[in-house]
């Protein structure tokens, strides 16, 4: 089986729709571990939940985003990690990570890339005005939210929809894209 490592630094409602697709065995993988760069994110408190092994790392502590980067490394060879799956990690991929790990490595964005880029995606969209939302899935590589798209959803919005009932729609659908995409790619082989 595919073993699975998911890097989060906040709330971790995709981490959980992820943990809950592994646990129902509707993604046939194990998640190995949660990296995470903040020690009170909510998503700690999620992975308990499930039983995850979860790795804390301070940027700080290491000094460096490269000696950062090596820690995390060596725990995800340790681990035999072979996808990262990025779900609101707030930090930008590293040489270190990127090279050690080419095309393996994936990030959710709530917006239509290569619209909107960038930490404020779903307000960007909404103060623009668009009326198409969605959500994106793509590779990282050294350009933010720049790499290969692998995946693509909209949401179902109507005309006077508040930035809320956006959010809320988005968030319900990066959920459900994530675990798909994630078992298309499982599929086809990694
Ligand atoms: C999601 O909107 C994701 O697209 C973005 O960060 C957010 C993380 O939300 N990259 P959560 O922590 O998974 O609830």
């Amino acid at each position: 089986m595919i073993n699975l490592a998911i890097f989060a630094s906040g709330n971790g409602s995709n981490f959980e729709a992820i943990a809950k697709a592994v646990a129902n065995e509707e993604i046939k993988a194990n998640i190995k571990v949660l990296i995470c760069d903040k020690p009170k994110a909510y998503v700690i408190e999620r992975a308990k939940k499930y039983n995850i092994l979860t790795c804390v790392f301070s940027l700080k502590k290491y000094g460096s985003k490269e000696k950062y980067e090596e820690a995390i490394v060596k725990v995800l060879k340790e681990l035999n990690v072979d996808l990262i799956c990025l779900a609101g990690y707030m930090k930008i991929c590293g040489e270190t990570l990127l090279n050690n790990y080419k095309n393996k490595i994936i990030n959710i964005h709530p917006a239509l890339l290569p619209a909107f880029k960038g930490a404020h995606a779903i307000i960007d969209a909404y103060n623009y005005g668009v009326k198409v939302y969605g959500v994106t899935i793509h590779y990282v590589n050294q350009e933010i939210d720049g790499g290969k798209i692998i995946s693509q959803g909209v949401i179902d919005y109507n005309e006077g929809d508040t930035l809320e009932q956006i959010e809320e729609k988005i968030h319900k659908l990066e959920h459900k894209l994530y675990v798909q995409t994630i078992n298309k790619l499982i599929k086809e082989g990694i």
